[in-house]
């Protein structure tokens, strides 16, 4: 590396300031990478590795790969998928006139949190980065998506809560990058939270990018609205805005004017659910397989536009806690709900409506191209067509959500006046200039495609003004354009024109007027698409004056589309509103699973009541068999309540929701077995965060807890959770508390508020029916052993595992120790040695074994017998 070139030396100077991003460095029609960057790239990317300086030794040569310049966004977002930062390189000067080196520089780096090309982000999802910040008094909590402009931010004091309240919000916006100051980094397993549950990426931004000094003018000059609601004294929400804001200041390098309004809220504000709760109520993607079909969002999204598909996901993740505010969102789906000319007219008019909020995103960060304009023209072209529709509407909401849009006359004009319909993808070659729009342009294009024709006439014209008759204006490399002249008429020649070479039977000339015709015609090309790249530039200025019109225009959008669609949802599926209020009445008539019912096929979904308050019916516990329905019923009960404090509809006949502050889940093991008992631990830590979070309004969803440990420790948790949640004085809240521990039901009667629920199956010969219907009182039986039979467990175990159930049953002990002459088919327990068997089955007690359970021993107790 002795003599290195300069340009290699400008690549070092600009790796070494981005040491952890992958280098893009821009040669001609490529992005090169080099060194290590160059290894990781063509394995990441299959690009095949080469190297630029082949006469050196193998040791000494530079290994290299490239992409091209034009195909570079796939690979880029193949980068960013993998994790990985990629640092944008240019040449910020003219190669074709720049002496010695081109001038480079790095534009932008792009992450994670921070794409902006509309081939790395998903339409319906907003993309967050976030930046955190903590000290030993608060931490404060900061979110934007680059691409909309949005930014939220909050903060929390430190103590007991602070944390659990982080998360929470974390894995409600879900971003995928993260800047944490050095304190937060090192919070006790909050990186491991983002990695490991958000699959978010982490960077420790230390503590500079967090000052408050330096965070407070940064927040004062970049936020137009929105920061007069930070309370007085609420440094750390200010400080993680501020770090927020150095960060993509550090990594865009351009105009970010369009992040303007900082949205401040409280954790009192919205229902806080954690991502626990999240993820097994299903919100927004199946516990499987992450997918949105088979969530809530699925039978919810009905929506049109992109902005109003992220704004559904925003509502479904946020429900709200005022009535009043739900009863708003509530008045205006009525209206479309009724309405069903105006909803459906919404919706074919919402349906082109284009992504006005992350269009004009790209314009103002200046990544926008004529194609966007255009789209941005069109789509605010639907907005008078909507005012229009919302006329008839009565509901405050959709009213001031009409007076919110607005379509920019004078602006959508403009565009539509100055570009075509369908512009090229580049903005830096022209022919996106509709014809009308300007004359020089108009007459560039003109020289352009009529060079000969305005050569035919200079040569006519030329020939009446001359007389000369034997002459032609011709072309030839050498000397561009010229007249020739026959040897017969040169008499005639103007004195002006320029000889330049003579042949056989004629004169060459060059005259002034062609001259300039030449250069017209040959610098056409340059001129028109500068000229249109100018005019480009400044129709992007007129749009970037009105970005917070169209900011708040597509915000509203957004929310009649959301509205709309809940209005759709409702008619399609038969919902209804509910009645929302701060009572503490949880009261359902004929609810349905909003999911289940959707994917049922062939047999119909049997709808079940519901009715809890704070006293009598304060705790229900569920009883009934395998695949009753017990976790459909309380998962529907918990979703009722989230779709009534968004302000949806719900699936029933009627509905009382009171104000719900927060719902936990717990679901039990046994809806994982694979996890299976490693994940008892895991349970314990959640039941012990929900009981130490939950207040009186909030409800509970335990399914099947102390499933993952042995019987006797299983059920007594089971029960102590029970009677704690129960307790007025302890916690005292609403709780859905399946259990497959009979035993429990003695409850009712025992502490006051919890009753016996079950849902009922019914044996017909050997056959188990289920009914589906929740009625009071325990369950007499669990059926495992038929329910096992249903899903294909051999006719042998289940043979025997009945054999066994009704000696268990019979003896109230285990009798299994008597040796027994071996029957037909059936293994002998002595013929085998099974002396382990035998151990185990001493130890176990029939009154506390489930079915599920006796069948999990009987497969354990096969297989001792086969090791042995
Ligand atoms: N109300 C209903 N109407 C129709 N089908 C239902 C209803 N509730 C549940 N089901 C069907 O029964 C299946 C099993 O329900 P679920 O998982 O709730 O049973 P479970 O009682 O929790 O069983 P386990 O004790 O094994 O956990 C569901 O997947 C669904 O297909
Ligand atoms: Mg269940």
């Amino acid at each position: 590396m002795a003599e290195m070139t300069p340009m290699m030396k400008q690549y070092l100077e600009m790796k070494d300031r981005n040491p952890d991003s992958i280098l893009f460095f821009r040669l001609g029609d490529f992005y090169e990478m080099f060194f290590d960057d160059a290894k990781l790239a063509s394995r990441e990317l299959d690009l095949t590795l080469t190297t630029r300086d082949r006469s050196k030794p193998p040791e000494e040569r530079t290994p290299m790969c490239g992409v091209p310049y034009h195909s570079c966004d796939s690979y880029i977002a193949r980068l960013i998928a993998k994790g990985y930062k990629v640092a944008i390189c240019e040449q910020t000067e003219d190669p074709t006139t720049a002496k010695g080196l081109v001038d480079r520089d790095i534009v932008r780096v792009i992450t994670p949190g921070t794409v902006m090309s509309a081939s790395m982000l998903e339409e319906g999802k907003n993309n967050f980065l976030c930046a955190v910040y903590a000290d030993s008094a608060a931490i404060g909590l900061c979110l934007c998506d680059l691409s909309t402009g949005e930014v939220f931010g909050t903060s929390f004091p430190t103590g007991e809560e602070a944390r659990s309240h982080l998360e929470n919000e974390l894995g409600r916006f879900h971003p995928t990058e993260a800047v944490l100051s050095d304190g937060a980094y090192h919070l006790d397993g909050l990186t491991d939270f983002l990695r490991d549950k958000l699959d978010c990426m982490c960077e420790n931004g230390g503590e500079g990018r967090f000052r408050y000094d330096a965070a407070l003018p940064l927040v004062q000059k970049q936020f137009r609205a929105g920061l007069e609601s930070i309370p007085e004294g609420d440094r750390a929400a200010v400080q993680a805005a501020g770090g927020l804001l150095t960060y993509l200041y550090e990594t865009q390098k351009t105009d970010l004017s369009h992040i303007a309004a900082f949205s401040y809220y409280t954790t009192g504000q919205f229902m806080e659910l954690d991502l626990t709760a999240r993820q097994t109520l299903e919100l927004t993607g199946t516990m499987r397989s992450k997918e949105k079909k088979g969530s809530l969002l699925w039978v919810l999204d009905r929506t049109k536009t992109a902005m109003g598909g992220r704004l559904l996901r925003g509502w479904i993740e946020r429900p709200l806690l005022s009535p009043v505010q739900i009863g708003r969102r509530q008045q205006a789906v009525s209206d479309l709900y009724e309405d069903i000319i105006t909803r459906e007219e919404l919706a074919m008019t919402l349906k082109e409506v284009t992504d006005l909020e992350r269009l004009i995103g790209r314009v103002v960060y200046g990544s926008a191209g004529g194609r966007d304009l255009v789209a941005l023209a069109n789509g605010l072209g639907k907005l008078p067509r909507i005012r229009e529709l919302l006329e008839g509407c009565s509901s405050a909401l959709l009213q001031s959500l009409r007076g919110e849009l607005d379509d920019l006359p004078e602006v959508r004009e403009l565009l539509q006046r100055a570009l075509v319909d369908e512009p090229p993808f580049s903005v830096r070659e022209g022919k996106f200039i509709r014809e009308g729009y300007s004359p020089e342009v108009d007459r560039l294009w003109n020289v352009i495609n009529h060079g000969a024709e305005l050569v035919a006439d200079l040569e006519t014209r030329t020939k009446e003004q001359t007389g000369i008759k034997n002459m032609k204006v011709r072309y030839n490399k050498v000397f561009g354009y010229y007249i020739e002249v026959a040897k017969s008429q040169t008499g005639l020649v103007p004195q002006d024109w320029v000889r330049k070479q003579t042949t056989v039977n004629a004169e060459r000339y060059i005259s002034q007027e062609l001259k300039e015709l030449e250069h017209t015609i040959l610098s056409a090309q340059d001129q028109v698409t500068a000229l249109e790249y100018q005019l480009f530039c400044e129709l992007k200025d007129t749009v970037c004056a009105h970005v917070a019109q169209v900011q708040s225009s597509a915000a509203a959008v957004a929310q009649v589309d959301v509205l709309t669609s809940f209005a759709a949802v409702a008619a399609a599926n038969g919902y209804c509103m509910p009645l929302v209020d701060n009572s503490s009445v949880l009261q359902i008539t004929e609810g349905r699973h909003p999911v289940v019912e959707k994917v049922l096929k062939g047999t119909p979904f049997v709808p079940n009541d519901t009715h809890m308050d704070s006293g009598d019916d304060l705790c229900a516990i569920i009883t009934g068999p395998n695949m009753a329905g017990k976790s459909t019923y309380m998962r529907q009960v918990a979703l009722i309540v989230l779709m009534a404090q968004m302000g949806s509809f719900v699936p029933a006949q009627s509905a009382h929701i009171g104000i719900v502050d927060r719902v936990f889940t717990r679901i039990g093991a046994s809806d994982d077995l694979s996890a299976g008992a490693s994940t008892f631990m895991v349970e314990m830590t959640e039941v012990a965060q929900l009981l130490k979070n939950a207040t009186k309004k909030s409800l509970l969803i335990l399914d099947e807890i102390g499933r993952g440990t042995s019987t006797y420790d299983g059920m007594a948790i089971a029960r102590a959770v029970l009677e704690y949640c129960a307790d007025q004085k302890r916690l005292g809240c609403k709780t859905l508390f399946a259990t497959h521990y009979h035993e429990l039901t003695v409850l009712e009667g025992e502490i006051p508020g919890v009753k016996n629920y079950n849902i009922a199956a019914k044996k017909r010969g050997n056959d188990l029916i289920f009914l589906r219907k929740i009625v009071r009182g325990g369950a007499d039986q669990s059926y495992g052993i038929e329910v096992a039979k249903l899903a294909g467990v051999p006719d042998r175990v289940i043979k025997r595992a009945r054999a066994i159930l009704e000696e268990l049953e019979a003896g109230g002990g285990v009798q299994a120790a008597a040796p027994r002459p071996a029957e037909e088919g059936q293994v002998s327990l002595m013929d085998l040695g099974g002396q382990t068997v035998l151990q185990k089955l001493r130890m176990t007690d029939v009154n506390i074994l489930s079915p599920i359970e006796a069948l999990n021993l009987l497969a354990e107790l096969k297989q001792d017998l086969q090791e042995s």
